[in-house]
């Protein structure tokens, strides 16, 4: 009620979109449904309004908002469910500045009027600094514990491991000098499960009384230890976790011990609310699997302007006016402006491997609505089941959601999906390809 209030005094209108629709790229598998009338075609549920949010900005709809269901075919886990809904909004004639001012508003009318908090201005962080400092693009920046760089302080001594490394990377825990061998093994065993994949953990306990005891005391000395504390923000009583390795691999596995050990240590505190703006994501992503770049965020987000020459020489560093919204350590919402030009669209499309039909056949009726001329525009969407849980201090989002799904994407109550009788496949001229049992 209280979103509807802020952004229908805000002059958004609420508009509801179709569920049984054409594939949208969202980046999920889609849910689809076969259509009876049409032997042998689908429609599919949408991942999210987005198509129609901009067809509406190029119909003069410049404020639009829905909070709808949207539909994912994805590996679930404790933040996601295969139907979740989101605070879906578009603008037109917006850069990116008024987009963020706007929900920003809106959030911290969210925070007022449910908790009585007011955060003040939300920080803002580059994806590029966030991945540094955190190792995330959704930094939980309730505690401190950043990351910080030892390459230049521990490379080129004895200590192979480091040598070899892309990486060379740590964190202060705060108070872990006194803990026991065995607890720090403990946590070198975490790191190294196949979940999280280090091949190990290097510790440096900073001592109360000065000094300094390390995994790596036959290498390095004191003088080097007391400089990677001081990299490192540590205070006497600290406790330097250090991680090695390829660079991406080495920050992953560095946030994921960061943010165990602030479940552990009760430094993740469900009363405290911590906003954060994460800009400028890049704009393509390198898929192994495929061999090809996807849309980071999705094919109808706009590079930064000034990059767009980029897109043919130094693909991966194209930055966009993209933009996510973190709250305690996860993404509550995001957005992006989006292209509302057919040529940059075109290029686009080209770049994420679509062939000049193929783009034709998936997205023509887009193209063809900015012929006609598409205001500049832009927009976010919330993941209001997300949203909803951290407001109520947790971040499964299955207990906020009346009849959720299971991990295997099951309704248990109700036993969905199910099978169906073989007069309803004929119907829909399905034809069941099961293997013989
Ligand atoms: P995006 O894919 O980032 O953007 O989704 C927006 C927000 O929806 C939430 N969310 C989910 N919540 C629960 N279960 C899921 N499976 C799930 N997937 C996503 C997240 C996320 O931040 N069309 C764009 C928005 C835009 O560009 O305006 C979109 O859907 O909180």
């Amino acid at each position: 009620m209280e979103v509807r209030k802020y952004l229908s005094d805000q002059g958004f209108i609420e508009i509801e979109t179709p569920y049984l629709i054409k594939s949208t790229p969202e980046g999920a598998r889609d849910f689809v449904v076969p259509s009876r009338m049409n032997e042998g075609q689908f429609y599919a549920l949408p991942q999210s309004p987005q198509t129609f949010k901009q067809l509406l900005m190029v119909g003069g709809m410049d404020k639009y908002f829905q909070i709808v269901k949207c539909f994912r075919d994805e590996d679930l886990r404790a933040d996601r469910q295969p139907e979740f809904t989101q605070i879906d909004c578009e603008m037109a004639f917006v850069e990116q500045e008024d987009i963020l001012e706007t929900f920003e508003g809106l959030t911290r009318h969210v925070l007022k009027s449910i908790h009585g908090i007011d955060p003040g201005a939300f920080p803002r962080m580059t994806y590029d600094e966030a991945i540094q400092r955190y190792g995330s693009d959704k930094p939980d920046i309730r505690f401190g514990m950043e990351f910080g760089e030892l390459n230049e302080l521990a490379q080129h001594r004895d200590f192979n491991v480091f040598n070899q490394a892309e990486l060379v990377v740590g964190i202060a825990v705060p108070g872990g000098a006194d803990w026991s061998r065995k607890e720090i093994d403990a946590w070198v065993d975490w790191v190294k499960r196949p979940q999280v994949g280090a091949k190990g953990l290097v510790y440096v306990k900073c001592n109360a009384d000065g000094t300094y005891k390390s995994s790596v005391d036959k290498f390095y000395e004191t003088e080097d230890l007391a400089k990677w504390a001081e990299v490192l923000g540590a205070e006497k009583g600290d406790l330097l976790l250090i991680i090695s390795g390829e660079a991406s691999a080495s920050r992953n596995q560095l946030n994921a011990l960061r943010m165990e050990l602030a479940n552990t240590l009760g430094l993740r505190k469900p009363n405290e609310f911590a906003p954060l703006w994460v800009t400028d994501f890049p704009l393509l992503e390198w898929d192994e699997e495929t061999e090809s770049y996807h849309a980071m965020h999705h094919p109808f987000t706009s590079p930064k302007p000034d990059q767009l020459s980029l897109l043919d020489t130094d693909p991966k560093a194209v930055r966009a006016n993209a933009y996510d919204l973190v709250l305690n350590g996860n993404e509550i919402g995001g957005g992006s402006i989006r292209i509302h030009d057919k040529d940059v669209q075109k290029l686009m499309f080209k770049h994420l491997g679509f062939t000049e039909e193929e783009a034709k056949s998936q997205f023509g009726f887009l193209m063809d609505a900015f012929q006609y001329g598409a205001p500049p525009h832009g927009g976010i969407a919330f993941g209001l089941d997300r949203f909803v849980a951290i407001l109520g201090g947790q971040e499964t989002i299955r207990d906020f959601i009346a009849f959720p799904k299971n991990n295997s994407g099951r309704d248990v109550m109700i036993d969905a999906p199910a099978t169906i009788d073989n007069d309803q496949l004929k119907e829909l001229h399905l034809k069941l390809d099961l293997p013989s049992k």
